[in-house]
């Protein structure tokens, strides 16, 4: 292993205009490895097999694939670069499909589209500025982390006590998972700077073990007093331990603030309900799906049976024994107590329709 690959690093995306790295979260912890993403084809293959994971760390990675892709590329017609950016963007959509962020970025490529075509831009123009509009998404990305951290932080600090807080998290919601910083993670980052927390309890996260590869990880990194818990603990640890709120990320909130996020979520929202404390969901916009009504719309990814059967490469699971493996579950709107935590601030989940649709219209004005 060369001394590059033994270095810890928190930051999943490295990107210059025309070159797109990734960390290869496959070999985290053991391994810290970028590799690089040279085309979509390649994106769509590091999302699909999870290379790269998190909702948002997917959006920015599949339109920075396109972008790096795109550089290369000459068309000889807008209509030409129009068509091949539509659907590039509509095949990387297929590579995970639980997550809305990708479907966000896809939205977002189509309407600039329409406008440079409404401008009458040239291709040359117009592919500089569809690399340029991929290259903010992932600048604001980590702005918008840096504020779910502020929002969060404040209003936990003001509705829980201003005392240092024991925090548990779920899955990877941290640098790993985002262009930088984090969304639930995030806001442990910014308790964590104004010396307000106390403990931080992350699951394991099984089966793919996001908790004890990627947040561990990133904790033991941060230098924060945190300790691994396995999923089947967080009833007790909550009883025992004096856990002052749960907050952990999303892969789609819809309308109605039903939350998609990683399988074990509906769990511990069902423990916090009954242990009367606070159960707050952390996401960017990108990651909330206004066009689905309820959590039953939601598509719910399954993964391979392999990925529960066996832990690098060994089985340990007895032959014969069948699977089920969804990668996802939906919590009921009822049971996020805490509130959803955007970029925009803290909403209960009956005003997060409104409230966003408002703070949207009001950054396009
Ligand atoms: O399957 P994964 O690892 O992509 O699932 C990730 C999660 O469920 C995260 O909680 C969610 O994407 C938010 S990441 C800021």
């Amino acid at each position: 292993m060369s001394n590059a690959e033994k270095q810890t690093s928190v930051d999943s995306i490295l990107y210059t205009r025309g070159k797109l790295q990734i960390l290869d979260q496959l070999l985290l912890p053991e391994m810290t490895k970028y590799i690089e993403i040279k085309d979509v084809n390649e994106g769509w293959s590091a999302i699909n097999k999870m290379q790269i994971r998190g909702a948002p760390a997917i959006g920015v990675v599949a339109s920075l694939s396109l972008a790096t892709e795109l550089h290369q590329k000459n068309f000889q017609t807008p209509d030409e670069l129009v068509s091949w950016v539509l659907e590039r963007m509509n095949y990387l959509v297929t590579a995970r499909p639980t997550a809305v962020n990708i479907s966000d970025s896809a939205i977002k490529f189509k309407q600039f589209c329409t406008t440079y075509l409404d401008q009458k831009l040239g291709a040359e123009d117009m592919k500089l500025r569809i690399i340029e509009a991929a290259e903010e998404m992932l600048r604001k990305d980590v702005e918008d982390n840096k504020s779910i951290g502020r929002h969060g932080s404040a209003h936990m600090l003001q509705n829980i006590g201003d005392k240092p807080l024991r925090i548990l998290t779920h899955c990877n919601t941290g640098s790993l998972a985002t262009a930088g910083y984090g969304t639930a993670l995030g806001v442990i980052r910014a308790l964590f700077e104004q010396n307000k927390i106390d403990h931080v309890y992350c699951t394991e996260t099984r089966p793919y073990n996001q908790g004890s590869r990627l947040t561990a990880y990133e904790l033991v990194h941060d230098k924060m007093p945190a300790t691994l818990v396995c999923d089947s603990m967080a009833a007790f640890l909550i009883k025992k331990k004096g856990v002052s709120a749960i907050i952990l990320g999303a892969d789609r909130i819809v309308a109605n603030g039903d939350v998609a996020n990683k399988i074990g979520t509906y769990q511990l929202a069902i423990c916090a309900k009954y242990h009367e404390i606070p159960f707050y969901v952390a996401a960017p916009s990108t990651s909330i799906d206004l066009n689905l009504q309820t959590g039953d719309e939601i598509k719910i990814e399954e993964r391979p049976h392999n990925e529960m059967f066996t832990v690098k490469g060994q089985r340990i699971a007895a032959e014969g024994i069948g699977c089920w493996n969804p990668a996802f579950d939906v919590t009921p709107h009822e049971l996020v107590t805490g509130g959803i935590v955007t970029e925009f601030g803290v909403f209960s989940p009956s005003e997060l329709k409104d409230k966003l649709q408002k703070c949207l219209s009001k950054g396009k004005q």
